[in-house]
């Protein structure tokens, strides 16, 4: 991601995240999604033909997509080639990993650009650290041709990094340069410790037009950031930030951000979409984030764990039994959409509940 040193060591950083990434992989873990539960209502379901999936957010067909992960090798560019099948394939939105290198190795462009080559009709997101200037930033979105750019702010994972950043006194203003800069709409991401309130009300008042909240739960990059060192690393940052169920409870509420009014996702023009990913295991985890508020739920470790060890077709039709999977759920629900998702009675419980208690949420 960002400490963009040499080339050989970024390529061999990018390597390191996939395998130690699937190493980690262990998706029935229990998580934070576990203490949300719905109260079962008998007679309140809906009917399935009638349920529309479709997300608030982008005017995404669907309220998935597959969220940042890789390019700049050879490995990078055959997962790319899939996740832009299955994103064909389904309709799901997708986006790629952090573009910095792209900038000093053009070379390696095409190992990025071929998530848009098996896709040219969908909605791909292009991605980069918030270190890039809004001239960069505007030069990467074109190299994919992308319809939006994830940013992503990392700090708890440059912290974990021998080699990583320790100054991000500049992201917030670079941030709302590029948002000057930029004609598509500008996604700020964390990679897996949570955003808060105080940084999702930040980042709406810099201009962004969605963020992703990209919570504790699944892939941990402190965790991985230690694993790539022969020492112990700094392993106790393992688990830092919080969940994507707390982030969603922290930015509930907050003026201008979630779709309840207007098309979300347009900047200045609309709401700031609320898009939540971090830790998603199954189609119940989906529907529970969307009934929390988010837009669209985005999934990476999980579908590339399944992309690699059982390859596209078993992504594309595990992606089409989610979507069959999400709406059933939203008709067991009597949900006969997103926003009708939002009407029914979520318990939050355990753990999560103290959190919010502790900061104050009701
Ligand atoms: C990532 N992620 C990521 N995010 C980002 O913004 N830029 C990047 O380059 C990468 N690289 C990357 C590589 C690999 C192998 C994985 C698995 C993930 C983080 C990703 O977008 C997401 O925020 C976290 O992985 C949390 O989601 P999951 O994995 O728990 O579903």
């Amino acid at each position: 991601m960002t400490s963009e040193t040499s080339g050989e060591t970024t390529a061999q950083r990018k390597d390191d995240h996939i395998r130690l990434a699937m190493e980690q992989h262990a998706p029935q873990a229990a998580r934070d999604y576990d203490h949300v539960r719905f109260v079962h209502h008998a007679l309140a379901g809906g009917a399935r033909d009638t349920v529309d999936v479709a997300s608030p957010a982008f005017g995404w067909p669907v309220p998935l997509y597959v969220t940042g992960m890789t390019g700049g090798t050879a490995k990078a560019a055959e997962i790319n080639r899939g996740l832009g099948i299955v994103a064909r394939e389904t309709g799901l939105p997708v986006a790629c990993g952090s573009m910095g290198i792209v900038l000093r190795q053009p070379e390696v462009a095409d190992s990025f650009t071929v998530l848009r080559r098996e896709n040219p009709q969908g909605f791909v997101m292009a991605n980069t650290n918030a270190n890039v200037t809004g001239a960069d930033a505007a030069r990467i979105v074109e190299i994919m041709g992308a319809d939006a750019l994830q940013v992503h702010v990392n700090a708890a994972q440059e912290t974990a990094m021998p080699e990583g950043d320790r100054d991000f006194t500049r992201w917030e203003g670079n941030i709302a340069a590029i948002v000057d800069a930029l004609e598509v709409p500008v996604i700020v991401k964390e990679v897996g410790a949570g955003l808060s309130r105080g940084t999702v009300a930040a980042l709406r008042d810099a201009g962004v037009a969605g963020v992703d909240l990209a919570g504790r739960g699944g892939t941990d990059f402190s965790a991985i950031e230690s694993a790539r060192r022969t020492d112990s690393g700094r392993h106790y940052l393992a688990g830092w930030g919080q969940s994507s169920v707390a982030s969603l409870l922290e930015a509930a509420g907050l003026e201008g951000v979630g779709a309840i009014g207007p098309v979300a996702g347009g900047g200045e023009a609309g709401r700031v979409a609320l898009l939540a990913s971090g830790g998603v295991r199954h189609p119940l985890d989906v529907v529970r984030a969307l009934a929390l508020g988010a837009d669209a739920v985005g999934v990476a470790g999980q579908f590339l764990h399944v992309l690699t060890t059982a390859g596209v077709d078993a992504l594309v039709a595990l992606v089409e039994e989610w979507l069959v999977e999400i709406a059933d759920l939203m008709a067991l629900l009597g949900a006969r959409d997103v926003a009708g998702l939002r009407q029914t009675d979520v318990l939050v419980t355990g753990p999560l509940r103290e959190y919010a208690e502790l900061r104050g949420i009701d």
